[in-house]
C-alpha cells in the first residue's frame, strides 16, 4: 500500500472517531442527538471496518473500543492521587442554619465575608448513585475508580469505558495535562425498571433500587455485561489536576492544595470549566445566597423531585468561592465548607412481625405485613400489603424476616425484598389459610388468578362490610356520615346485612351506637334519604359488580337508561355498550343471574330507592363523545372526581396514560410525566379552563 493511501486512511479514522465523538456528546451529554440511530450506526460500522483492515492505527480512546476488554477475574486497587471525601449530613432547617452560621462566621473572622447572611453557595442535587473518579491524562480517560475507603478504590476502567456520557477524550483547546473528575455513576428510573422487566424475563437477579441496579452493573466482571446496562454520569468535583502553564511548566493543583490559579476559582465556575471539557453537569445546579437561598434550593428540589428521571437522596450545599473552601477546610473525612441536605429515607429497614389475612370487597384474601414501626419518606409505617402468596413467594419474605420498605412520595408504602442473610432461625413461612379468616368458608384460587378468594360472597361479614363502604363511597351513592367504623358497628349487629337495610335505618336507633350524637344522626338520616334518587351510574357503581368501575357504569347507564333495562340485558345487548367486553358482559350477566342480587336490588326499590334515568344514547350530539382524556396535576377549583364527572356526562372517557389515541391531556399545577408525555407526542394540553371551554361552561 502506498504511504499517501495509509495516511488518508488513517485522516479518515480520525475524521469518523471525531464526529462519533461529537454524536455521542451531543446526545448522552447535551440530550440532543443531530443524527438519527441508523447514521449513528453508519460511522461507528464504517470505522470499525477501517479499523479491522488496519489494526495497527487501533487507539485507546477510539469509540470503537469501549468495549473489548476480556472479563477481569478481580478488580485491581487504585490508590486517589487526591483522597475521596464523604460529606456531613443536615436533617432539617436547624442543621443547615447552624452550618451557614459556622461558615459565615469562618469567613467573617478571615476578612473573606463583609456580613453574614451573605455567603455564596453553590447547590447542587445530591444524586443517588455511586461515586466514581474518573483520571484524564492528555486529554484521554486512563483510569476509572470507584470511592473505596477514600484512599483506595476498586479499578473499573474498562467498565467504566461502556458508559457513553463519560468522554474517552476531553474536549475543547486547553486540555489539562492530568484532570481528576468526581461524579456519579446512576440509573434513571425507567432504565431500571427496563432492566428489571428484562432481567425477571430472563429469570435473573432483580435490583431492589436503581442505585444497587448501578452498583451491579459497574461491578460486572465483563464490561459487555456493564456495556449492556444504561449507565449515566454526572460531575460534581474534581480531584488532582495538573495544567500545562504558558512556559511548558506543569502546575499541579489539588482540591487542598489551595494554590491560587486553578483554572477558575470558584466551585460553579470548576463545574462549567469541566462541562467545558465535555463531561456531564447537571443542569439543575444553581448558585445561591445564605441560609434563604440554600432552604428556597431545598423546598425547589423537593417538589421536582418525583418528576426527576432518576433519585436523589437530598441536596448538596458548597461555598463556591475556593479561596473560602480553603479557609475552611476538613473535619475528619468530611470538608467544612459543604454539607448534604437530605431528604427523609424513602427506603429504611424493618422487620416482619406478622403477616396477617385481609377479606377484601370481592373476597380476595390479601396477606399484610405487620410491621415494626418504621419512619420512612416521611411517615411512620406500620403495615404493607404483600398483595399475594406468589408476591410473597418472589420476594422471599418470611415472618420475621428483615426487609427493605420503601416509601416515595405520596405511594402506598411497599416491602420491597427481604433480607435473607438477616433471618433468624425461628423465622416462619407464610402460608395461605384455606379458610376464610372472617366467616370460615372454604378458600378458593382461581388458575388464571393471583388472588386466593373466599367463596362466602355476602354471607362474609367482611366482604359484606366492604361492599356496604363501597355503596356509601363518595363515587358511589355518596352517603356522607356513614365511615367503616360504623358500618363495621351496623354489620356485626345483625342490623345492616345487606345494602338495601341501610335505608330502613332511623334516628332514633342510629343515636344508640357508640360515638354517634343524635346530631349526626340525623344528619346521617337525611343523607341517606338523599341517596335514595342517585343516578343511575352512582347506583350500578354502588352495587359493586366485579370489573364495573365508575366509567363502565357510567356507558352502562347512557346505553340503557334504566336499571331495569341493565337487569334483563343479555350477553349480546351488553357486547353492544362501548368498551365491554366478553369478561365484563360476562361478570354483569352473571350478577343479575344470582337470585340474591335481584333480590337485594328489589328491595332497594322497596325503600324508595329510585335511581334518576340518565340522558339516554344520542352520544354523538355530546362536546366530548368518543375522546378520550387524562387528567394531571392539581386543578385550580374542580377536584379530580368533579373534572371526570363533567368530561363523562360530555360523553367523553378519563384514562390513567397518555397515549396517540388521547385526545386532551388537561394538566394543572405540579403536572408530572403525563405532560411531558403529552408534549412528546403531540397531544394538545388544557389548563381547567380550557377544559370548561370544550364543556361549554
Ligand atoms: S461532593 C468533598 N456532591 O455523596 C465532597 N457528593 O457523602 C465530596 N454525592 O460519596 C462529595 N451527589 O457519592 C458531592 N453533588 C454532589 C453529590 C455527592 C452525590 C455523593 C457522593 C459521595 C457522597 C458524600
Amino acid at each position: 500500500m502506498k504511504q499517501s493511501d495509509t495516511r488518508s486512511v488513517a485522516e479518515r479514522i480520525e475524521a469518523l472517531r471525531h464526529e462519533i465523538d461529537q454524536h455521542n456528546y451531543h446526545y448522552y451529554v447535551e440530550d440532543a442527538p443531530r443524527i438519527s440511530d441508523a447514521e449513528y450506526d453508519r460511522l461507528m460500522n464504517e470505522l470499525i471496518a477501517l479499523e479491522e483492515a488496519h489494526p495497527d492505527l487501533i487507539t485507546p480512546y477510539s469509540p470503537t473500543q469501549r468495549v473489548g476488554a476480556a472479563p477481569a477475574s478481580a478488580f485491581g486497587s487504585v490508590r486517589h492521587a487526591v483522597m475521596m471525601r464523604s460529606l456531613a449530613n443536615a436533617f432539617d432547617p436547624e442543621d443547615v442554619e447552624a452550618f451557614d452560621k459556622r461558615v459565615s462566621d469562618a469567613l467573617k473572622g478571615a476578612g473573606l465575608l463583609a456580613a453574614r447572611g451573605d455567603v455564596d453557595y453553590m447547590a447542587e442535587l445530591k444524586f443517588d448513585g455511586l461515586a466514581v473518579s474518573l483520571r484524564y491524562e492528555q486529554g484521554q480517560l486512563v483510569q476509572a475508580a470507584t470511592r473505596g475507603d477514600g484512599q483506595t478504590g476498586e479499578d473499573i476502567t474498562a467498565n467504566v469505558r461502556t458508559v457513553r456520557s463519560v468522554p474517552l477524550r476531553l474536549r475543547g483547546k486547553d486540555i489539562p495535562d492530568v484532570l481528576e473528575v468526581r461524579g456519579e455513576m446512576l440509573m434513571t428510573r425507567r432504565d431500571f425498571e427496563r432492566l428489571n422487566a428484562q432481567q425477571q424475563q430472563r429469570r435473573e437477579k432483580i435490583f431492589v433500587n436503581p442505585r444497587n441496579a448501578a452498583a451491579g452493573s459497574l461491578r460486572q466482571l465483563d464490561p459487555r455485561v456493564t456495556a449492556s446496562r444504561p449507565l449515566r454520569f454526572f460531575a460534581y468535583g474534581w480531584g488532582e489536576i495538573r495544567l500545562r502553564r504558558k512556559d511548558g511548566q506543569v502546575d499541579l493543583f489539588q482540591q487542598e492544595a489551595g494554590d491560587a490559579d486553578m483554572p477558575r476559582d470558584t466551585h460553579s465556575g470548576m463545574l462549567e470549566w469541566i462541562g467545558e471539557l465535555g463531561l456531564p453537569v447537571s443542569d439543575l445546579r444553581r448558585r445561591v445566597k445564605g441560609l434563604k437561598g440554600l432552604l428556597g434550593y431545598y423546598e425547589d428540589i423537593s417538589e421536582r423531585r418525583a418528576e426527576l428521571p432518576f433519585e436523589i437522596d437530598g441536596v448538596v450545599y458548597k461555598v463556591d468561592s475556593l479561596a473560602a473552601q480553603d479557609v475552611l477546610g476538613y473535619v475528619a473525612r468530611a470538608p467544612r465548607y459543604a454539607v448534604a441536605h437530605k431528604f427523609p429515607a424513602q427506603e429504611e429497614t424493618t422487620v416482619v412481625l406478622d403477616i396477617d389475612v385481609q377479606v377484601g370487597r370481592t373476597g380476595a384474601l390479601t396477606p399484610v405485613a405487620r410491621l415494626k414501626p418504621v419512619f420512612v419518606g416521611g411517615v411512620t409505617v406500620t403495615n404493607a400489603t404483600l398483595h399475594n402468596e406468589d408476591e410473597i413467594r418472589r420476594k422471599n419474605i418470611f415472618i420475621g424476616d428483615t426487609v427493605i420498605v420503601r416509601r416515595a412520595g405520596d405511594v402506598i408504602p411497599e416491602v420491597v425484598a427481604s433480607i435473607p442473610e438477616l433471618r433468624p432461625e425461628n423465622a416462619r413461612a407464610f402460608t395461605m389459610p384455606r379458610a376464610c379468616p372472617v366467616c370460615g368458608s372454604a378458600v378458593e384460587r382461581l388458575e388464571d388468578e393471583a388472588a386466593t378468594r373466599c367463596t362466602g360472597g355476602l354471607f362474609c361479614a367482611a366482604q359484606r362490610k366492604q361492599s356496604i363502604t363501597h355503596a356509601a363511597g363518595r363515587k358511589a351513592l355518596d352517603i356522607e356520615g356513614l365511615g367503616e367504623k360504623l358500618v363495621d358497628q351496623l354489620v356485626e349487629s345483625g342490623r345492616v346485612q345487606s345494602l338495601a337495610d341501610l335505608f330502613t335505618l332511623n334516628v332514633l336507633e342510629l343515636s344508640a351506637y357508640e360515638r354517634m350524637g343524635r346530631k349526626s344522626a340525623e344528619n346521617l338520616v337525611k343523607a341517606i334519604d338523599k341517596a335514595r334518587r342517585p343516578e343511575l351510574s352512582r347506583l350500578l357503581f354502588a352495587l359493586g359488580i366485579r370489573h364495573v368501575g365508575e366509567t363502565t357504569a357510567h356507558d352502562l347507564a347512557q346505553h340503557f337508561g334504566s336499571l331495569e333495562a341493565v337487569m334483563d340485558a343479555d350477553e349480546e345487548a351488553l357486547l353492544g355498550v362501548r368498551d365491554v367486553g366478553p369478561v365484563v358482559a360476562g361478570s354483569i350477566r352473571r350478577f343479575f343471574a344470582e337470585p340474591h342480587n335481584r333480590e337485594i336490588v328489589r328491595a332497594l326499590q322497596a325503600a324508595g330507592v329510585q335511581p334518576v334515568h340518565e340522558a339516554a344514547p344520542q352520544s354523538g350530539s355530546l362536546p366530548l363523545a368518543g375522546k378520550t382524556l387524562v387528567l394531571t396535576g392539581t386543578l385550580p377549583t374542580w377536584t379530580r372526581d368533579e373534572a371526570t364527572r363533567h368530561i363523562m356526562a360530555a360523553g367523553g372517557k378519563v384514562s390513567g396514560s397518555v397515549s396517540k389515541k388521547t385526545a386532551y391531556v388537561v394538566a394543572g399545577e405540579e403536572a408530572g410525566s403525563k405532560l411531558e408525555k403529552a408534549r412528546s407526542l403531540g397531544v394538545t394540553v388544557l389548563d381547567e379552563d380550557g377544559l370548561k371551554a370544550l364543556l361549554g361552561l
